[in-house]
């Protein structure tokens, strides 16, 4: 029986030509058990009739705010809140704009502001508009907001050009929305704890040494383990971003020192720890009291003390049913220094991403990784968004870990 079943699902269609394929998604949702409310903007009513939608479904499609001849009104609110998931298939550059910038003119991006529930949005159009910064800026916009965006696919297009812009097939969008909704609460009672971003070793009291972690890595690990019922601690290193899910505890610190004590008061409670962090290996041997001067001054020679290397040193006291998870940074000799960093800590399973594929490391929305065993198995993946190589990660451990 598909975890579909008896789901509410908004099946958003927007004005493009994929809006045929949206037919056999509604089929394929309803048939999986779903029940699915069809809303349509009014050009995609060029594309498809309402007819085919409402008989596929069995509901009658909404488009207006209001029925014209009996002045009924569609609730965007209420709508919004019956649903379990919202699915925008295919989404236009136009409605993708909207979403991402609160231009609540009709029925389907009214009710996407109104959705509590999460949002998938699967992108169809012509290569170069899908290519353009404007929509690229959009869909990372949709992103930050924790949509799920599906990618489309490369192919041949509607303008008879090849290149990234057809739809996701609706089976593969039916199966993306049954691997989420069977992953949630699939980590229930699971005490986790993840270290996430830089530290911070202070020269002065104005400057530091740091790094270029912006703890996008272990903020979406975090989401995602929470997502899935874990209870999440993140030992944050000082970084801008935040934790969307007000049920992770987040306890922030800024140098090695502190992140490792951090971490060690979590430790003992914890089934799974992952170190996503970007630690200083080294600290200055002094912090100078007042600001370092220029003028009249020589360049000061600076002393640096070796920092705690807190994944080694938590590593050495992990328990039975305990589970230890490293990252590798490397920039050359990547395996190698990978697999030995995963033995010298005590690790039972390491991620490692290498500064040499573009669009991997730090500060960057994407991620490539591969993560390598205990057992010495490694697994490729491609380059991905930081919340999917999360939720890639987790499906490993979940494999892994036995309680
Ligand atoms: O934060 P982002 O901008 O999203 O970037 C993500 C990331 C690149 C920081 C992340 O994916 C990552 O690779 N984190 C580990 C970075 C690192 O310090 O790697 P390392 O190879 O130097 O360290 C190996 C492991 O030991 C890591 O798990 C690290 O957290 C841990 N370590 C290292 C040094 C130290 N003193 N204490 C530690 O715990």
């Amino acid at each position: 029986m598909s975890v579909l079943k008896g789901k509410h699902i908004i099946l958003g269609i927007t004005g493009g030509i994929a809006a045929y394929k949206s037919a056999m998604l509604a089929r394929l949702l309803v048939k999986a058990g779903a029940e699915v409310q069809p809303i349509m903007t009014p050009s995609a009513k060029e594309f498809i009739t309402p007819l085919t939608l409402s008989t596929l479904t069995g509901k009658p499609v909404i488009s207006e705010f209001f029925t014209a001849n009996t002045g009924e009104w569609h609730s965007h609110v209420d709508l919004g809140l019956w649903a379990d998931a919202m699915v925008i298939a295919p989404a236009t550059a136009s409605t993708i704009g909207k979403m991402a910038n609160g231009v609540a003119d009709n029925m389907l991006v009214t009710t996407y502001l109104s959705a509590k529930a999460p949002v998938f949005v699967a992108p169809a159009m012509d290569l170069d508009m899908m290519a353009h910064p404007s929509t690229v800026r959009n869909i990372a916009l949709l992103r930050s907001y924790g949509n799920h965006i599906i990618e489309p696919a490369c192919g041949e297009l509607a303008s008879h050009l090849v290149g990234k812009g057809r739809m996701e097939e609706p089976e593969r969008i039916v199966a993306r929305l049954e691997e989420f909704f069977s992953s949630s609460q699939s980590l229930a009672g699971l005490n986790m704890v993840i270290t996430a971003g830089p530290t911070y070793e202070k020269l002065d009291p104005v400057r530091f040494i740091g790094n270029y972690s912006s703890g996008k890595m272990g903020y979406a690990l975090a989401e995602e383990a929470a997502r899935r019922g874990a209870n999440v601690t993140i030992v944050s290193g000082p970084v801008s971003v935040s934790a969307k899910n007000p049920a992770i505890n987040v306890v922030k610190v800024e140098s090695a020192v502190e992140m490792l004590d951090a971490t060690e008061r979590a430790y003992g409670a914890a089934d799974v720890i992952i170190f996503a962090a970007a630690v200083a290996d080294y600290r200055p041997a002094e912090m100078a009291g007042q600001k370092i001067k220029r003028d009249g001054h020589e360049p000061p020679t600076l002393q640096l003390v070796k920092n705690p290397d807190i994944a080694a040193t938590l590593g050495a006291k992990k328990r039975a049913g305990q589970f230890a998870v490293g990252f590798a940074l490397e920039t050359d000799n990547e395996m190698d220094n990978a697999a030995d960093k995963l033995q010298r800590k005590n690790l039972d399973m390491i991620v490692l991403n290498s500064l040499r594929d573009s669009g991997a490391g730090f500060g960057t929305d994407t991620n490539k990784i591969t993560i390598i065993d205990r057992n010495g198995s490694r697994t490729v993946f491609d380059l991905k968004h930081k919340s999917e190589v999360a939720a890639d990660i987790l499906d490993h451990i979940s494999s892994l870990y036995h309680k």
